[in-house]
């Protein structure tokens, strides 16, 4: 094994760094004991909203679904999508059925805890009810990659189409006010270091585009004056919109929502007319590597059907509506995304589709310009919509920590006018904008994408443990159906196993996208093999461990299932991502120990110590 410099210290390894600091915290004399770390918010308190701090309820079941289908569909559909196919073929379709069965799972277990604790926070209240205040932090704290990181690769793909529009209709904006640094700069060395003469009209658009926005760039000193405007200019407009009230966002949000569910289906329907059935053939021409690598972008396309649960306290009927929405939102998006891609990989072959607008893109293949033109301007509409309703989500889990003492008060504010939380709202405009301006796109994708699918590993253990403590239930409230896990999981485990058995160990990598069990060749990042690898040896410690649970305890079905195929999609991520999110994970901490614990609310209830 190759021994990694950059690795040799816990200082350099978040994965050491967390696994030093979190037992120096615990062994911190008269500092804590495990039950202060565990201790649990009562349902019927926090279901308590009296007071200065209550919402409006103005949304109906319609609205719900809408603000959920508003919260799905946007970047992943309308760009990411692009590169996925290109890697896996047609069968990307498969991944899209997987990823809605592993959301579908998630689904239901936020639907349960929706429906029984219809109040804001989202995952974050649910896992203070069921396991505690540290995992409550741990998940609030995870929950800004999903919401604010995750809105940060909306607006930059926004900003992608809305300066593609503007370049179609003759009004040219500067590249370099239309991309981040690090897209221009690694463009520009990559064109700069490539031997012989590169003729820049020979380059791809995107390439050129960032080439000279490095090469047109004004400079202070040696520093270029590189930002992506649009994508701030767009935060700042859904975030002043969102202050003002969810009245107005709702009303702002069911007719983005109609625009865009009316043009994925035109593209649906003027698509099928244009498919040749031979550009299905090959059907996984890469195999189950190719297809698995596109996981980052069929699971980002996914998310925002929880996001409705950030406002069961605007909800006229949360019990009733927020499973019903949750669900309902989800099934729709299934069938058109599954449907999108048959027809994205019908319609051109595969390996055409790299693009960043692959709906425009194959419609202008065809010969229908006029119709790629609207789906671009339908596009920016449809990803408004997603960073509205994020930046709806986030504030509201803010406001929840803070009502509970983990964030400072002032993040529990709600406007005496507006009924809505001001100073979070404001923060999350500033926590989204700035950076929008600067980050790489993949990056804040990939980074949202581990981040919700960890908040929901949580969330489906959260309805396991319930479950197994047979908590009681409101009369009217959603359950996820019982179905002992004892025998199920050990078989799928078992199923497995004989599966990499028959087809060989060197086969597994291909059960992780070649990401995490590389072959001989070249590490990224100069990371030893094991760093490489220590997704999967958690996946595999943790498949064992959850067989474990699951034969001693009887565990839910449902929720297991969740827990497994979230896991499983984590793993494809690869370790830069999980380095990444390891990191994180300790700033959170820090955090917690430093400020949140000492100041929650829960440590001056009799049982809070
Ligand atoms: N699902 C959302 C989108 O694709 C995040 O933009």
């Amino acid at each position: 094994m190759v021994k990694s410099k950059h690795f040799s210290s816990p200082i350099g390894n978040p994965f050491l760094l967390f696994a030093v600091i979190t037992p120096g915290i615990y062994l911190r004399p008269n500092a804590m004991n495990w039950q202060s770390l565990t201790r649990k918010k009562d349902i019927s308190l926090a279901v308590e909203t009296e007071g200065a701090h209550s919402l409006r309820r103005s949304l109906r079941l319609a609205d719900l679904t809408g603000l959920g289908i508003a919260a799905i569909i946007g970047a992943g559909i309308f760009s990411t999508i692009g590169n996925a196919a290109a890697a896996g073929g047609p069968a990307i379709a498969l991944l899209f059925i997987f990823t809605a069965l592993a959301c579908c799972f998630a689904a239901l277990c936020y639907a349960e805890f929706a429906s029984r604790i219809p109040i804001a926070g989202s995952a974050y209240t649910y896992a203070y009810v069921s396991f505690g205040e540290l995992f409550a932090w741990i998940i609030g704290w995870d929950l800004v990659l999903e919401y604010a990181i995750g809105n940060i690769a909306v607006a930059i793909s926004w900003s992608g189409y809305f300066t593609g529009l503007l370049q179609g209709i003759g009004i040219h904006f500067p590249y370099w006010l239309q991309m981040d640094y690090l897209t221009a700069y690694r463009s520009f060395t990559d064109i700069s270091s490539s031997a012989g003469k590169i003729e820049l009209s020979s380059l791809a658009p995107n390439l050129r585009e960032a080439y000279l926005a490095w090469t047109t760039a004004p400079q202070i000193g040696s520093l270029r004056i590189i930002a992506d405007l649009p994508a701030l200019g767009i935060v700042v407009l859904i975030t002043a919109l969102v202050y003002v009230g969810i009245r107005e966002s709702r009303i702002a949000s069911n007719v983005l929502v109609g625009l865009k569910l009316l043009i994925i289906l035109a593209v649906i329907v003027v698509g099928f007319f244009y498919i040749q059935p031979e550009n299905w053939s090959p059907f996984a021409p890469q195999g189950f590597g190719g297809v698995m690598s596109g996981v980052a972008a069929v699971f980002f396309a996914y998310i925002g059907f929880d996001a409705i649960s950030t406002t069961s306290e605007e909800a006229i009927n949360p019990r009733r509506d927020m499973p019903k929405s949750i669900l309902l939102s989800l099934l729709v998006c299934t069938v058109l995304y599954v449907l999108i891609a048959l027809v994205l990989t019908g319609m051109v072959p595969y390996m055409n589709l790299g693009v960043d607008d692959p709906l425009a893109f194959v419609f202008t293949q065809v010969g229908l310009d006029w119709f790629s033109y609207v789906i671009a301007v339908s596009a920016i509409v449809a990803m408004a919509s997603v960073l509205l309703v994020f930046q709806l989500g986030q504030p509201r889990i803010w406001m929840s920590m803070g009502r509970d003492g983990l964030l400072p008060p002032i993040f529990a504010r709600v406007h005496p006018r507006f009924k809505t939380p001001s100073f979070a709202t404001i923060l999350t405009g500033f926590l989204v904008a700035i950076p929008a301006l600067f980050m790489n796109l993949t990056e804040v994708t990939d980074l949202g994408v581990i981040g919700t699918l960890f908040a929901f590993i949580l969330v489906c253990g959260g309805v396991a443990l319930n479950h197994y403590r047979s908590v009681e239930h409101h009369p009217g409230a959603f359950k996820v159906p019982y179905f002992s896990s004892r025998w199920v999981i050990p078989f799928l485990t078992v199923a497995g196993i004989l599966l990499v058995a028959i087809l060989g160990y060197d086969n597994l990598a291909l059960f992780f996208g070649n990401k995490t069990l590389t072959a001989n060749g070249a590490i990224p990042g100069g990371a030893t093999q094991f760093i490489v690898n220590l997704p999967y040896w958690v996946f595999m410690v943790s498949i064992a461990a959850i067989n474990y649970l699951c034969i001693r305890y009887r565990l839910s079905l449902i929720p297991m299932l969740g827990v497994l195929s979230c896991l499983y999609l984590m793993t494809e991520l690869g370790h830069v991502n999980w380095m990444r999110f390891g990191i994180w994970l300790v700033i959170g901490l820090a955090v917690y120990f430093g400020y949140s614990r000492r100041h929650s609310k829960l440590r001056a209830m009799p049982s809070g110590k």
